[in-house]
């Protein structure tokens, strides 16, 4: 039932390039500049007219609602709001039937998202779920949505559900921005076109497995780790964070890049390993200085890099190279190397990867 891998979780980050494939399929016809969302297309004129979206969820599926608001903002221009959603239910927030609120689960029965998904409905807000498992208790209970088609994900990290969920986010994303006239249609094109070789890409990426195994072995022992990137991949850093704490037990923390000096940086000595996501487009050199401020304080510099960098090589300890994209697409494939890395540094420390302690796949106690 493992198709041959040590534990689900690998099975399932390995199958993220035929989950993003069956997540987009359908939907999207790259050539022609066409997306069709039937939940996105049935509800059109809510999305338009909507004054703000509000993107609830909780963990992973959180961070994918943050990569959603830098995706819609970027493309469609529509004001976006990403909220815990058990923080969300009990602030008293205001919502109003102007509101569109699109509440993302990968298991459809998180108890806080479920709660939130109510309370915006008792408000009148339009609410789109974004699901995977179909039937489920979120999916029944909004007013539309679209499914991710990961396929069972069993292992309690969460992988191939977040890529796909940025699947999803991102046909949303550009749904929109055609519909409002912010992407030309020769731009729509190159891009779905683009985002049609991101599973080869992440199949390629796949390959780096040893490189990262190599890392993992360096670092396997460190009691802290920092993950930092900026813009579409600073939520990207969180996760990467998430994953290594959930499964391994080490404590680690996402932070914006540029977000260190305020505080982090402190945290830097020689012991300290630091993910560092500095891909080539969107604020390549203000990452490369953040990397120097963390060389200059002997911190340990693992980077994710574009191929062909040379800049990033000549500081970092440790590079992983991912294969040149659209910026806006980039968390599809930075996430994968940090993906491997939890998993692999769970395994050599001998921790219960498909089921960490104190952990369950959906969470519906408040
Ligand atoms: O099923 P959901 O997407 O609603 O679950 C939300 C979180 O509980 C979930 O993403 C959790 O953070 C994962 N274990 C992370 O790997």
């Amino acid at each position: 039932e493992k198709g041959g891998y040590d534990h689900f979780m690998l099975k399932e980050i390995h199958e993220q390039p035929k989950a993003i494939i069956d997540t987009y399929r359908g939907r999207m016809l790259a050539d022609e500049g066409i997306i069709r969302m039937a939940g996105i297309d049935d509800n059109m004129n809510k999305f338009l007219n909507a004054e703000r979206i509000i993107i609830v969820a909780c963990g992973t599926s959180w961070h994918a609602g943050l990569v959603g608001e830098y995706l819609i903002e970027d493309k469609a221009r529509i004001p976006v709001e990403v909220e815990y959603a058990s923080e969300f239910r009990y602030r008293n927030p205001i919502i109003t039937s102007k509101d569109v609120v699109i509440a993302i689960s990968q298991s459809g029965e998180t108890a806080d998202t479920l709660a939130a998904i109510k309370l915006a409905k008792s408000k009148g807000a339009f609410v789109f779920g974004i699901c995977n498992v179909v039937g489920s208790s979120i999916a029944r209970e909004t007013d539309a949505g679209a499914y991710t088609h990961a396929g069972p994900e069993i292992g309690v990290a969460s992988t191939k559900a977040f890529t796909t969920q940025i699947t999803v986010l991102t046909l949303i994303a550009l749904k929109l921005a055609s519909k409002k006239g912010e992407i030309s249609k020769p731009k729509l094109r190159a891009f779905l076109q683009e985002m049609q070789m991101i599973p080869k890409k992440v199949e390629d990426l796949l390959k780096i497995d040893d490189k990262v195994k190599e890392i993992a072995a360096v670092y396997k022992d460190a009691p802290n780790c920092l993950y930092l990137g900026r813009g579409f991949n600073f939520p990207v850093a969180l996760e990467g964070a998430l994953k290594l704490k959930e499964i391994s037990y080490i404590h680690a923390e996402g932070y914006p890049a540029a977000e260190m000096k305020h505080g982090p940086i402190a945290l830097i000595d020689e012991n300290m390993p630091i993910f560092v996501i500095a891909t080539n487009k969107g604020h390549y050199e203000k990452v490369v200085s953040n990397i120097q401020e963390i060389k200059s304080r002997a911190g340990k510099i693992i980077a994710i890099v574009t191929e062909g960098d040379t800049q990033v090589k000549e500081i970092a300890d440790h590079v992983i190279e991912i294969p040149e994209t659209e910026e806006a697409l980039s968390p599809l494939l930075t996430t994968i190397p940090f993906q491997l890395l939890s998993y692999h540094i769970a395994v050599m420390l001998g921790k219960n990867v498909d089921q960490p302690r104190n952990l369950a796949k959906s969470v519906t106690v408040e």
